[in-house]
């Protein structure tokens, strides 16, 4: 039995969640968990609201309302919004949480009580309006690099080059709209820099001291790139504190306005959500975290690679007692009708929406994302192949396989799985490949290639059709009811295999199927059997999986959009 702590990046709870969360982070983390756990593994899936910092603030600003309010609000508002899709975290947790503020205290006092800090006085702009010292995200300017309009002071999202505001071209503070002055103040800095020797070694050749960790040939090449090149260029001090009146406070009596920044925050709430669940299941949380034998995979979208690439191993690591990531699996972006998806210009698709538009829809939202899946490059949704995946993917191919064995069956046999005869050569072909799918699917999930996983299953689905299109039960009953047994046996334990297999993309589905076929989920193994379904045993009646999405019900979408 393998040991796994799977994370996906703590969501904002500043908005709504859209489809490119969904397809960046938590879908292809929750297939890889349902699939561990279909593999009998020990595995806790842990995420939750990351509720300080200035995307908070700025929200309760913009909207006149109290941090607290918000975070309230979109915490309750996303749990659901996960749940809905079948994303199915051991715990959903939030960063606001007692637990959570000294946890992270608790870190920040062993770095430094170890000196791992330096105090620095640095310059940082100040709002001599509101009387504040601004967080990065509060400043914009023009990119230094790219020349992006909007860029932010930590970051150019245009271009995604890591900055510190003062190096923005007419730097305008997001409170006033003036030009922010500069002023001192100081901080606890973490001397990244000092780091950068074993983490070259460890991301380039997976070993510590020499001590192999993780094999780098599975880490995917847009993270290993994005590493390389951070560290190639030299890594900086950075500072982990900031002045701002909301977050988890700096721990030492005389740093009143200081707080904790992200990176001393938010993935310490990966830690403190598994306290928080291993106190509610009674379990050891020191077991997951400090134990070598665990893997620990954050799934995240390629705009936190260098944050838990680099800086959380170097905290981690500096801590001690911690374990490193096993991997990093970040998902590019995923754009929308070709652009950008973009929240401040509501060119999104939110999943409160779409649960409204498409009740019961889950899994086609699901399968999607999932075929769609910006794995190794940004790729593009549009409803018109949401559409055409759902018309021609999961009706004409999984839906109506699935649906032909079920009536067949009733018409025929009256719901009792009929006898396996003599097979042929051609029978043994078929049941040879059904048993090699979960294998082919399984190492696909394993090295996060959801892509070819899915096409796979339905890959299975349509090896289903062609052996029904092949052989015509429906005539050959009139002629051989024999051999039309044996062909329908055959076909009724590929529906049975498409329960199993269905289940880490499908969980809705894959649970229906199990009631189609009057069977309980069994393990991920069980679908390299053929023989699962016995003769004689009773399944149910038919009902359609999936049904067509009309033109018309497209139209509206992309009207919605314009
Ligand atoms: N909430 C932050 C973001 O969405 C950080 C998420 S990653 C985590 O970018 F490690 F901090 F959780
Ligand atoms: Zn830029």
């Amino acid at each position: 039995m393998e040991k796994f702590i799977i994370t996906a990046a703590l969501p904002y709870a500043n908005g709504p969640l859209h489809i490119g969360h969904i397809a960046g982070a938590y879908l292809p983390a929750d297939i890889f968990v349902r699939y561990q756990k279909l593999n009998q593994n020990d595995v806790i899936f842990i995420c939750g609201s990351d509720e300080h910092g200035a995307a908070i603030t700025l929200r309760a600003k913009k909207e006149q309302k109290t941090p607290k309010e918000i975070i309230d609000f979109y915490h309750k508002k996303n749990e659901e919004s996960f749940k809905y899709l079948s994303i199915d975290f051991s715990i959903y947790h939030r960063t606001s949480s007692k637990l959570h503020h000294e946890t992270a205290q608790d870190f920040f006092k062993t770095l430094h009580s170890k000196n791992v800090f330096n105090k620095q006085k640095s310059n940082q702009f100040f709002d001599e309006e509101n009387n504040q010292f601004l967080a990065d995200r509060y400043i914009t300017g023009i990119c230094p690099k790219c020349n992006f309009q909007e860029a932010y002071g930590d970051q150019c999202e245009s271009c995604g080059s890591a900055l510190s505001p003062t190096e923005l071209i007419n730097p305008k503070s997001k409170l006033s709209g003036k030009k922010p002055i500069i002023k001192e103040t100081s901080h606890w800095f973490l001397p990244m820099e000092k780091n950068e020797k074993w983490l070259k070694e460890w991301i380039e050749n997976g070993t510590l001291d020499g001590v192999p960790k993780h094999d780098p040939k599975k880490w995917k090449n847009n993270v290993l790139g994005q590493c390389k090149s951070w560290i190639d260029g030299g890594l900086q001090s950075r500072a982990m504190t900031r002045d701002l009146d909301w977050g988890v406070k700096v721990p030492l009596d005389n740093e009143l306005g200081k707080v904790l920044y992200v990176w001393l925050d938010a993935p310490i709430g990966y830690i403190s959500a598994t306290k928080k669940w291993a106190e509610k299941e009674n379990k050891n949380w020191e077991n997951y975290w400090k134990n070598p034998e665990t893997k620990l995979i954050n799934f995240i979208g390629k705009d936190n690679i260098v944050f838990h690439c680099i800086i959380f191993p170097i905290i981690l690591k500096e801590h001690g007692d911690y374990i490193l990531p096993k991997n990093v699996p970040a998902n590019e972006f995923l754009n929308l009708e070709g652009r950008k998806i973009s929240t401040s210009r509501n060119h999104a698709i939110w999943i409160n929406d779409y649960i409204t538009d498409f009740p019961g829809k889950e899994d086609v939202l699901r399968y999607v994302l999932c075929a769609i899946s910006p794995e190794n490059k940004d790729s593009d949704f549009t409803w018109k192949d949401f559409q055409a995946r759902n018309n021609n993917e999961l009706v004409a191919i999984f839906g109506n396989f699935v649906n032909r064995v079920i009536v067949l069956t009733n018409k025929y046999w009256n719901g009792l799985v009929p006898k396996k005869h003599k097979i042929t050569d051609s029978d043994e072909i078929i049941l040879k490949k059904i048993s090699q799918y979960p294998d082919k699917i399984g190492n696909s999930i394993n090295t996060y290639k959801f892509r070819d996983a899915l096409f796979d299953l339905i890959d299975l689905a349509r090896l289903g059709n062609k052996y029904l299109a092949e052989n015509e039960p429906w005539k050959l009953i009139k002629i051989n009811p024999t051999r039309t047994e044996t062909i329908l046996h055959i076909s009724l334990q590929i529906v049975y295999s498409l329960s199993i297999l269905s289940q880490p993309f499908l969980p809705k589905t894959s649970k229906k199927i199990s009631k189609l076929l009057n069977t309980n989920l069994s393990d991920w193994l069980s679908a390299t059997k053929t023989n699962n379904l016995k003769s004689n045993h009773q399944i149910g009646t038919a009902q359609h999986l999936f049904e067509i999405i009309s033109d018309e019900k497209i139209n509206e979408q992309t009207e919605k959009l314009k």
